[in-house]
C-alpha cells in the first residue's frame, strides 16, 4: 500500500493522492491575463497525475507583480480564461489552487530571459515604484522601495480579499497565500526586512500582524468548506532573521485562525544567505512545524524520486509533496510513482493503452 497515493481531505476538498505542482512563474502572461501557454502547461501537469496544482504566484495588484509578464487576478476580466482553464484541470480529476501574492521589495524586476538579468526596470520601461515594510533594498540592483503606510498596508489587504473574491469565481478549489521567499508578506515577517516602530514592526506579534489581518480577510471570503494554504520560509538562514522557532508559533496561531496547511520552504529574504541545499533539504521543516503546532504541511524542495516521496508521506513528516522542477522535467511523475510504488492510478482514458501492466 502507497502512502503516497492515499488521498487527503482537508475541509470539504479530497485530494486523490499527496503529489502536488508547486507554483512556478512562468512569466508569460500580458496585464496579468492567462494564456495558451497556461492552459497547456497547468493541463498537461493535469494530465500528468497531479492531485493538486498551485499556481504560479498570482499577484494581488498590478504593482504586487515580481515581473511585468506575471499572472494576476487584480480585476475581473482576468476571470474567464483562468476559469477555463480550471475546468480543464477538474475535467482530468486534479484540483485547481491558486498562490495570491504581492512581490513586495521583489517587485517590478525584469523576468530574466528578457535580457536584462535581475534588475529594476525602470518606469519608462513598464517599471513601477515598489513597496516593503522599510525603505530597505533587496540588493543593489533590486529598486529602492517605500516603506507602507497605513492607508498602504489596509490596501494590500483589500487587495489579497478581492482577489479571494475572483479566485472563487474562476474556480479555484484551493487558496494558498505566498508568505515566503522574501516577498511582501515575508518582508514584514523577517527582521531583516521589517525595522518598523509601529504595531507592524518590531515584535514577532507585530511582524505577523499583516499575514494573520490577510489570512483572516482571507478566510472571511471563503465558504467554510474551502481549504486554505499559507506557503512560508521556515527560515532566513541568517543570523538575525526569521527563525524556525517562531515558524513553529505563526504555524499554531494560524491553525488556530483557519489555515489547514502550512507550504514549508525556506530563504530568498537575504540575498547572500547560506542554504545548505541538498536531497529534501527542507523537509525537516516540514517535519517540525507538522508535530509541533499540530497542522498538515507540504514538504517541497529537491525531492526528485518516487520512493524520497512515498517515504515523506509514509514517515509522517508531511501531508503533501510538492514538485516544482521534477515536474517541469516530467509531468508525468505522478503516474510514473503511481507505477514504481505498485499504486493502481486511473489514467486519462485516451493514454489508458500506454500505462504499464504489472
Ligand atoms: C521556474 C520556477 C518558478 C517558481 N515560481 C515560484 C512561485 O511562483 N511561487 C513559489 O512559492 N515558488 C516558486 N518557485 C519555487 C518552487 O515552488 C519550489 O519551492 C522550489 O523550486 C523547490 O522545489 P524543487 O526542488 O522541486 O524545484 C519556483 C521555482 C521554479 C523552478
Amino acid at each position: 500500500m502507497s502512502a503516497l497515493f492515499e488521498p487527503l481531505t482537508l475541509r470539504g476538498l479530497t485530494l486523490k493522492n499527496r503529489l502536488v505542482v508547486s507554483p512556478m512563474c512562468q512569466y508569460s502572461a500580458q496585464d496579468g491575463f492567462a494564456n495558451d501557454w497556461h492552459l497547456v502547461h497547468l493541463g498537461s501537469r493535469a494530465v500528468g497525475g497531479a492531485s493538486l496544482l498551485i499556481q504560479e504566484a498570482t499577484a494581488v495588484s498590478p504593482e504586487g507583480r515580481i515581473t511585468p509578464e506575471d499572472l494576476g487576478i487584480w480585476k475581473d476580466e482576468h476571470i474567464d480564461f483562468q476559469l477555463r482553464i480550471n475546468q480543464f484541470i477538474e475535467a482530468q480529476g486534479s484540483v485547481p489552487g491558486v498562490q495570491l501574492a504581492h512581490a513586495g521589495r521583489k517587485a517590478s524586476t525584469y523576468t530574466s530571459w528578457l535580457g536584462q538579468g535581475h534588475g529594476a526596470v525602470p518606469e519608462a520601461e513598464g517599471g513601477w515604484p515598489v513597496v516593503a515594510p522599510s525603505a530597505i533594498k533587496f540588493s543593489d540592483d533590486y529598486p529602492l522601495p517605500v516603506a507602507l503606510d497605513a492607508a498602504g498596508i489596509k490596501k494590500v489587504i483589500a487587495d489579497f480579499r478581492s482577489a479571494t473574491e475572483r479566485s472563487l469565481a474562476a474556480g479555484f478549489k484551493v487558496i494558498e497565500i505566498h508568505a515566503a521567499h522574501g516577498y511582501l508578506l515575508h518582508e514584514f515577517l523577517s527582521p531583516l526586512s521589517n525595522q518598523r516602530t509601529d504595531t507592524y514592526g518590531g515584535s514577532f506579534e507585530n511582524r505577523i500582524r499583516l499575514l494573520l489581518e490577510v489570512v483572516a480577510a482571507v478566510r472571511q471570503a471563503l465558504p467554510p468548506d474551502f481549504p486554505l494554504f499559507v506557503r512560508i520560509s521556515a527560515t532566513d538562514w541568517t543570523e538575525g532573521g526569521w527563525t524556525a522557532d517562531e515558524s513553529v508559533q505563526l504555524s499554531s496561531w494560524l491553525r488556530e485562525r483557519g489555515v489547514d496547511l502550512v507550504d514549508c520552504s525556506t530563504g530568498g529574504n537575504v540575498a547572500d544567505a547560506k542554504i545548505p541545499v541538498g536531497p529534501g533539504y527542507q523537509v525537516e521543516f516540514a517535519e517540525r512545524i507538522r508535530r509541533e503546532a499540530g497542522i498538515a504541511t507540504g514538504a517541497v524542495g529537491l525531492i526528485t524520486t518516487p520512493a524520497e516521496a512515498e517515504e515523506i508521506v509514509a514517515s509522517g513528516q508531511a501531508d503533501l509533496v510538492l514538485l516544482a522542477r521534477e515536474e517541469l522535467r516530467d509531468p508525468y511523475f505522478p503516474l510514473r510513482a503511481a507505477h514504481e510504488l505498485g499504486a493502481d492510478v486511473t489514467w486519462p482514458v485516451q493514454y489508458e493503452r500506454a500505462k504499464p501492466r504489472k
